[in-house]
């Protein structure tokens, strides 16, 4: 039977080793590109720069990632262009929801993405980006999620289309309409489709049991009402039909019947030129995966290409929305390990200094698998053993508990740090950031890594919480200096 492979599966050993394209060991300790991850606790082996030890836990945000994420995404599309001569153009769209940090919207608009938001919050964000210059005018930005007449939601986007033009709000149902209208603003706009969940027909896709989206019936109505409006115009449609979906037929399969809607949508309004497949696009969060972006891409592009013939229009620009992909990979989490239990459980306990449950809400939520492999250490012997973190929770375990994962960790436990990999996406914002945690732990000191021209690392520290945070937003009144 298959498993994830969360990390190395042997008692052996690790020889110099390629994980995957960015996880190697070299010498006994775990490489991040160039960077070497034990040094940050143990001191390095060459100056990298740090110039100290910091403390675990630990959390690590490499921004060279998701530069790295956004170029290879718009490399394979225009490969794939190329190769089948398609004439839309790729539109690569940030979906903030899966990681809204500042650095990580900063660095994704950087790189040329455009916005993808979700709540009235995000709106603010922008307003924030576009005044400090980080989100030029010809930059979309794309209003998911509800924002029904009478929302905080609603009202912000009417201003922020003041501010800035190139705002696209997808309309999920025909309640958001009216504030629009009524604005009398100049809005493009798109149509959201009831799309969300594994089908193969425009049947079956009606069927489904999804709150997202306009049914067929709404969507041809919504697309009247907008043709109606003096002040509106139809640019985007929009099918999100899943998310981490790792088998490419599968989701062009899934992806299929909304191109045909696309394509008898466009004959109908001539202005519609985006298609917008939303997120979904799979990343890599255990070593076993695999998924071949050129082919998704070019099944994506040749079914476009096909239908809109059929049905007679030009192909469309294609936007995807992506969150994960875009940031799963920059985030790591590191911990010590605190003491190795055995008390007559099958495989000994490891116990970190920090919770797994609170830190990657999705390994007890969805028992959901990450990349877990030690930070040093690496070049000595390895035992099967099970992962348990500091909070009194019986969840707070890893694997998951239903896993078939084996987890292997070195036998020598002393200094023993290791690291969660490809965490980036979704588990900080889950978890939620700088509130108050199961068991009262404080959160983790924050390393924030970039390289500069010469590609040399840079590095940025932001405190943790103290006891007195944590207290003071649990309602304490903590007097200064009376904490132990
Ligand atoms: C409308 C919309 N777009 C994009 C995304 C991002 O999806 P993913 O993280 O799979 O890229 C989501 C995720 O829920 C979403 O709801």
């Amino acid at each position: 039977m298959t498993h994830p492979v969360i990390g190395w599966e042997r008692e052996t050993p690790v020889p110099n080793h390629v994980f995957n394209d960015f996880l190697s060991a070299r010498d006994g300790r775990l490489y991040f590109e160039d960077l070497d991850l034990a040094q940050l606790f143990i001191g390095g082996r060459q100056d990298q720069g740090l110039g100290k030890l910091l403390p675990s836990p630990l959390e690590v945000v490499y921004l060279p990632k998701i530069r790295q994420k956004v170029e290879q995404m718009r490399q394979v599309f225009a490969d794939v262009f190329a190769e089948v001569g398609y004439t839309g153009r790729f539109h690569y769209a940030y979906a903030t929801k899966a990681n809204t940090a500042e650095e990580v919207v900063r660095t994704a608009l950087g790189v040329g993405a455009h916005y993808e938001m979700s709540s009235r919050v995000d709106v603010e964000i922008v307003r924030l980006m576009k005044g400090a210059g980080r989100l030029p005018p010809e930059r979309m930005v794309i209003a998911n999620g509800f924002k029904a007449a009478g929302m905080a939601y609603a009202d912000n986007l009417v201003h922020l289309k003041s501010v800035h033009d190139n705002l696209i709000p997808v309309v999920e149902d025909l309640t958001e309409l009216p504030p629009l209208i009524e604005s009398g603003l100049q809005f493009d706009v798109g149509l959201r489709q009831k799309s969300y969940g594994h089908h193969q027909t425009e049947a079956e896709m009606e069927a489904a049991n999804s709150r997202f989206g306009l049914r067929l019936a709404d969507l041809w109505k919504a697309a009247e009402a907008i043709a109606a409006a003096p002040n509106l115009r139809l640019k985007l449609y929009h099918a999100m039909v899943g998310s981490q979906i790792t088998n490419d037929r599968d989701f062009v399969a899934r992806l299929k019947p909304t191109i045909e809607i696309y394509a008898r949508l466009r004959q109908r309004h001539p202005d519609l030129s985006i298609f917008d497949f939303g997120g979904g696009m799979p990343v890599p969060m255990t070593l076993d995966f695999q998924f071949d972006y050129h082919a998704f891409v070019r099944l994506l592009l040749t079914t476009l290409q096909e239908v809109c013939a059929h049905h007679n229009v030009p192909v469309p620009d294609v936007m995807g929305e992506f969150g994960r992909y875009t940031t799963a990979e920059h985030g790591a989490h590191f911990f010590k390990v605190l003491t190795v239990k055995d008390n007559g459980s099958a495989l000994s306990w490891y116990i970190i200094d920090g919770s797994i449950m609170t830190s990657f809400p999705d390994t007890w939520a969805l028992s959901e698998h990450f990349i877990l492999l030690p930070l040093n250490h690496l070049d000595k012997p390895f035992q099967r053993v099970q992962l348990g973190g500091i909070t009194c929770d019986s969840d707070d375990v890893y694997p998951p508990k239903p896993s078939q994962s084996p987890l292997y960790l070195p036998v020598e436990s002393k200094d023993l740090y290791i690291g969660f990999f490809c965490i980036g996406a979704y588990q900080e914002m889950l978890g939620g950031v700088r509130g108050s945690k199961h068991c009262v732990l404080p959160e983790a000191v924050e390393l924030l890594v970039d390289r500069d021209d010469d590609s040399q690392y840079q590095f940025q520290i932001i405190p943790g919480q103290t006891a007195q945070d944590v207290m003071h937003n649990l309602g304490y009144a903590v007097p200064v200096d009376t904490i132990w």
